[in-house]
């Protein structure tokens, strides 16, 4: 297929966000190094880095982690609409429609200031945390669990999710995802956000379409996909034979391959070790030794690396998170990213609006409704 088709190798945009280098697996926010981020930062620096292009000062960080969990709390009217959401829709559905409906309440209004952008910002990368977890207490009928404002974002966010505080590898584990998927250069979801603000859109509106593009499973959706895979194969010695089997019958191996990547994903190789560790000490490694074993036969019979959501899928997994809230995690960590390119955008801003190449029939003659035949042949193309 053309080139051309997928936008692969267009440069549509500039941003100071995010850099990509597919030959060497590199990926730096702002200039820093993925793996330098993964080890060393937490989300909420991350967060601050995207939206103010450099690392924060101890007083910049703790007024940030404040105003974070001072945002935490959703407005009675999503307090109300939750539970009609919880009982009728799937995970990311709810997250569209609550964010959508967030921009009901937000405090900024219509408010499109830069001062404004960047409040509303940081309430959506709060608030995503408590939609999640809201959403899953109530459909599985528990009571939702307030936000711990002495919590950093992601121990909150599994507290209010599981119920109990997480020990504290685990909230690290899960802030460490969270570094490595907050922002990703031009990806299908942050392309919509900006297409969206190009038009001097609001916030809310750019990410509600940043989500629904995230939804599918050529892009968030892929850590789903590989969760499910992992477990019908159930067993390591399994994994050879589904993976040829699958790729006999031409499907997909979800969680592999890239777009940009042409060698290992940085991000994969944080998630494998914390997939490891995480299996280990949760004693059942098994979705890691399914895991590798997958990988081994993918790089054998096709050659491709393993993307970010595949080692996502079992350390999600070995933390208690349920499936269908792996893209919704994804969400939660990309709203730090979404809500920077907006940022971005709207700071230097010119609509986006790309040609399209015609490729229809051309000189057609027009017949009238009532001269037209059952068939409408004489509508048709002459090929
Ligand atoms: N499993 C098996 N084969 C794959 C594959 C996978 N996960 N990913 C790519 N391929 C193959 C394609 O079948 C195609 O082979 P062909 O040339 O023989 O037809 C070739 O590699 C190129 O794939 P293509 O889908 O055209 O590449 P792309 O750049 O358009 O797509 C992805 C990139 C990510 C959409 C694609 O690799 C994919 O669908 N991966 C699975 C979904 C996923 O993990 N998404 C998360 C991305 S972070």
């Amino acid at each position: 297929m053309a080139k051309q088709s997928g936008l692969e190798e267009v440069v549509a945009a500039q941003t100071k966000l995010s850099d990509i280098d597919g030959k060497l697996g590199r990926l730096w926010y702002v200039g820093y190094d993925i793996h330098d981020l993964a080890t060393q930062s937490t989300f909420e620096e991350v967060v601050f880095l995207l939206h103010h292009l450099r690392l924060p000062t101890q007083p910049e960080l703790d007024d940030l982690t404040e105003q974070l969990s001072g945002e935490r709390e959703i407005s009675g009217f999503l307090q109300d609409l939750m539970p009609t959401l919880a009982r009728q829709t799937s995970p990311m559905s709810m997250l569209r429609t609550s964010i959508s409906a967030a921009s009901a309440y937000d405090p900024d209004g219509w408010d499109q200031s830069v001062e404004a952008n960047l409040r509303k910002a940081m309430r959506l990368v709060a608030k995503t945390a408590t939609l999640l977890a809201t959403y899953h207490r109530l459909r599985t009928e528990q009571a939702p669990v307030l936000p711990n404002p002495k919590l950093p974002h992601a121990a909150n966010f599994l507290n209010m999710l599981l119920g109990e505080e997480p020990d504290q590898e685990t909230a690290r584990a899960l802030d460490i995802t969270l570094v490595l998927y907050a922002d990703h250069t031009l990806n299908a979801s942050t392309f919509t956000a900006r297409v969206i603000a190009s038009t001097l859109s609001d916030m809310h509106s750019a990410i509600t379409g940043a989500i629904a593009a995230l939804k599918g499973p050529l892009h968030g959706g892929a850590n789903e996909e590989a969760m499910k895979m992992l477990e019908e194969i159930g067993d390591p010695d399994r994994a050879k034979a589904y993976v040829k089997e699958r790729l006999g019958r031409k499907q997909k191996i979800m969680g592999f391959g890239h777009r940009v990547y042409k060698t290992e994903d940085p991000r994969a190789t944080h998630l494998r070790r914390l997939s490891k560790e995480l299996g280990e000490r949760a004693g059942d490694a098994r979705w890691f030794e399914i895991s590798e074993r997958v990988e081994q036969v993918v790089m054998a019979e096709k050659g491709l690396y393993p993307n970010v959501d595949f080692y996502a899928a079992s350390v999600y997994h070995s933390m208690g998170v349920p499936t269908d809230l792996m893209t919704p995690i994804f969400a939660l960590a990309r709203m730090a990213g979404w809500t920077a390119h907006v940022r971005e955008q709207y700071a230097d801003n010119r609509l986006i609006r790309p040609e399209s190449e015609y490729i229809g029939p051309l000189d057609q003659h027009y017949v009238p409704i009532e001269e037209r035949s059952e068939t409408g042949a004489e509508t048709e193309a002459a090929s």
